[in-house]
């Protein structure tokens, strides 16, 4: 079939290549004709010439003396020359005098050139062609007159003849000896377009870099061409998707069964979505306090599968079946929770340690120094490897689609992609990549980065924490990067880099069955002891020191030092989830915001009503939710956050399009939110105006703000998320797929 292909292409170069061969012969030979008649009649004409000039003299005197028979056998001796044919001698007036016997009686002295211009002539005679030439003789006395030399010149027939013969075989042989190399040449050329065409369905270039083997050089000029073709069609195709589609658990669920044929999703984190505890011999289950779980919970319920997450509630082990698996959502169960036991000693190690006290200052960039140590790198290592074979037990299929998530498996990948090579795994980093200094003070910089290397795709918040990666990968491990395609490949393992925004459920659970805003924040006020007219402010984190919660407690107080008329009519409530607090740094952290807390209550509560409400403990979502409907403000001023969904909680939680955000700008989520009150946390003036202009900002702008960030949470909400990373991996698969096929084609 290629053999065909290249001669049909070869055949395209071939045919005008022998027509322009024909034309250009037919050209050619009578001007090669016309080239020799020139050089044969000028050699006749020296020849002439030169034996008129021979005979000149002894003629002369022969016809001065009249000696007829002496001048016969003059003129017969001479033409005993091959050529020359015969020889006559022509009067001035015109009589042929003397005369050889082979002298063509068709030639007559008035045939002969007698014109200054010319002194030969060939003449056609019906016996052949014959060349004529004159000299002119004049004797001392007797009859004055020409000379006639006749030469002989089928000769010239003869070679004319062979030349043209020889010109056509030469056109034939060139002819034929193009083509061949035509023949051989285009066949290569056709062999290297395809590999080259096949290297680019194959991804190359565009999913993973172009490998200068496959592309040979003559289709360099057009890689570039190629690559930006594949890329748009590959943005328009998303582009398409992206705005077509209303994304919603039912889209997800039909991406899943069309794109991925019905695959079962595999979540891996370290956080379970659902914890069940034993509070005196009773059961409870609640939610944890993670954005990671906020947004991955709805995900599972609309895709189901199995997610395989760390078992840390006191009564998680009495809830479980024989094979660690418990279905939930406990009232309506959609999917299976796998859990993994750990011992103290290496929750410890990979827990507290390595990921708490090592990547995570590492990656957010908040002045707490990480720490490292070998203990907990190995519980670590140990761990990761725990979950990877969990992963094949769960697994019902030899490529199944795994959704790594976060810092606490770095390593996750490269396992799993080793007990499962044809796994599609899409690992999402729920926090920021710091730049490559800051990440290379990591004593397991390069297993971390190899270990992540092993996703299908690895997902970041923002394409700056892509290009922080890229930037640490390009620093630290050889491998080859196409930054137009965001990929790195690594011992012919591919990874695609890209940012995919986290957001949250859209439509919220409560949708439509809430009672209203002003209802809400009525109870709240009456359950705190505050007037009606209180003013309310929200802050919901975790006790964390990245939230910037001291940070936003100063910018509170300074507020009501510029403020003072508000000092008793607003109160700030922070809702601090207990976090990591067997970490001294946490420890600390608390103490250092309950003392902040306490001196600035001090300052500023008047008649009861205190300017701060810290309240340090776990609430459940709708708990939160009845929070951010009450409050005018919700602040939310992370020093350093890879989206921060309390961001967007407040906003899906206003339908009264009401309530003003205040967003540090070191969020990811500021990159989506314009309409919140965008502020640097660390400027304390700053961060408090903002504040203020919330709480006296009019009805109808906070209306237009809070109207817009809803329509960029409802658009761009987590089922978007999930889809667009499934989307992506969906076609990786394929590429896969065809790649695959197309290797088998000979
Ligand atoms: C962040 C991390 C999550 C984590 C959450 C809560 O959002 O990205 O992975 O689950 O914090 O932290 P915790 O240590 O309590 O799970």
């Amino acid at each position: 079939m290629t053999g065909f292909r290249s001669l049909k292409l070869s055949l395209r170069f071939i045919i005008p290549l022998v027509v322009s061969l024909g034309l250009l012969a037919i050209a050619v030979v009578p001007l090669v004709d016309k080239l020799n008649l020139r050089w044969f009649v000028r050699d006749m004409d020296m020849r002439s010439q030169l034996i008129a000039n021979t005979l000149h003299e002894p003629l002369a005197e022969l016809i001065g003396q009249g000696n007829k028979t002496k001048i016969n056998s003059l003129l017969l001796r001479a033409i005993k020359d091959e050529r020359l044919l015969a020889l006559g001698f022509c009067s001035d007036e015109g009589a042929l005098l003397y005369r050889t016997p082979t002298f063509p009686k068709s030639i007559s002295c008035e045939e002969v050139p007698s014109d200054s211009k010319a002194s030969s002539r060939i003449l056609r005679l019906p016996e052949g062609a014959v060349h004529v030439a004159r000299h002119h003789i004049v004797p001392e006395t007797g009859a004055k007159g020409d000379l006639i030399l006749v030469h002989d010149t089928s000769f010239m027939e003869r070679r004319s003849a062979d030349t043209r013969k020889y010109i056509i075989l030469l056109f034939v042989v060139l002819g034929l000896v193009t083509s061949l190399i035509t023949v051989f040449v285009a066949h290569l050329s056709w062999h290297g377009w395809m590999e080259g065409v096949r290297a680019m369905l194959k991804g190359e270039g565009l999913l993973k870099p172009f490998s200068p083997q496959s592309i040979n050089s003559e289709l360099q000029p057009l890689v570039g061409d190629l690559k930006t073709l594949m890329r748009s069609l590959d943005a328009e195709r998303r582009m398409a998707d992206d705005s077509t589609i209303t994304w919603s658990p039912d889209t997800l669920r039909k991406l899943l069964h069309k794109q991925l044929t019905g695959e079962k999703i595999i979540v891996v984190s370290n956080r379970e979505p659902y914890i069940h505890s034993n509070n005196n011999g009773e059961i409870e289950v609640h939610r944890p306090a993670s954005g990671l779980v906020t947004a991955v919970e709805p995900v599972m319920r609309a895709c189901s599968g199995t997610w395989i997450a760390h078992g840390g509630g006191s009564a998680d082990r009495e809830t479980v079946d024989a094979h660690d698996r418990v279905m939930v959502p406990p009232d309506k169960p959609e999917y299976n929770l796998r859990r993994i036991w750990l011992t103290e000693e290496e929750e410890k190690g990979y827990y507290y340690g390595f990921s708490n006290e090592g990547f995570w200052p590492l990656c957010h960039i908040a002045h707490v120094r990480p720490v490292f140590r070998t203990s907990d790198w190995e519980q670590y290592v140990k761990i990761n490897q725990r979950f990877a074979d969990a992963v094949v037990t769960e697994a019902d299929s030899d490529n199944p689609v795994v959704l790594v998530q976060d810092y606490h498996f770095a390593l996750l990948p490269g396992m799993i992609r080793t007990l499962l090579p044809k796994a599609t795994i899409i690992t999402f980093w729920h926090i920021p990549w710091p730049n490559p200094e800051s990440f290379g003070i990591c004593p397991w910089r390069e297993e971390l980065l190899k270990g992540m290397l092993g996703s299908t795709i690895l997902g970041f918040h923002t394409p700056y924490h892509c290009k922080n990666f890229l930037e640490t990968v390009d620093r630290y491990l050889e491998t080859r990067i196409e930054h137009e395609s965001s990929t790195i490949s690594r011992r012919g393992q591919l990874t695609m880099v890209e940012s995919y925004p986290i957001s949250i459920q859209w439509p919220p659970p409560w949708h439509g069955a809430l009672p209203p805003v002003e209802q809400t924040r009525a109870e709240i006020l009456t359950e705190l002891g505050l007037p009606a007219d209180q003013l309310l402010g929200i802050g919901i984190d975790r006790m964390d020191y990245t939230k910037g919660i001291l940070e936003r407690f100063n910018a509170v107080e300074r507020m009501l030092e510029l403020h003072p008329e508000l000092v008793g009519r607003f109160s700030f409530i922070q809702i601090a989830a207990p976090s990591r607090s067997a970490l001294e740094e946490y420890q600390a952290f608390e103490t250092r915001l309950y003392a902040l807390e306490k001196r600035i209550n001090a300052r500023f509560t008047r008649d009861g009503r205190a300017a701060i409400i810290l309240k340090a403990e776990h609430h459940e979502p709708d708990q939160v939710n009845r929070f951010y409907r009450a409050a005018q403000v919700c602040m939310v001023t992370s020093l350093h956050d890879g989206m921060n969904l309390v961001a967007k909680e407040y906003v899906a939680a206003r339908d009264d399009e009401q309530g003003v955000l205040v967003l540090s700008q070191f969020t990811g989520a500021a990159n989506e939110l314009y309409e919140a009150l965008v502020v640097n946390p660390y400027h304390v003036e700053q961060t408090a105006e903002a504040l203020y202009q919330g709480l006296i900002m009019p009805e109808y702008e906070q209306q237009e703000r809070m109207r817009s960030m809803r329509a960029q949470v409802r658009d761009f909400n987590v089922y978007r998320w999930a889809g667009r990373m499934l989307l992506d991996a969906a076609r990786v698969r394929q590429r896969e797929k065809l790649a695959a096929r197309i290797g088998r084609v000979p």
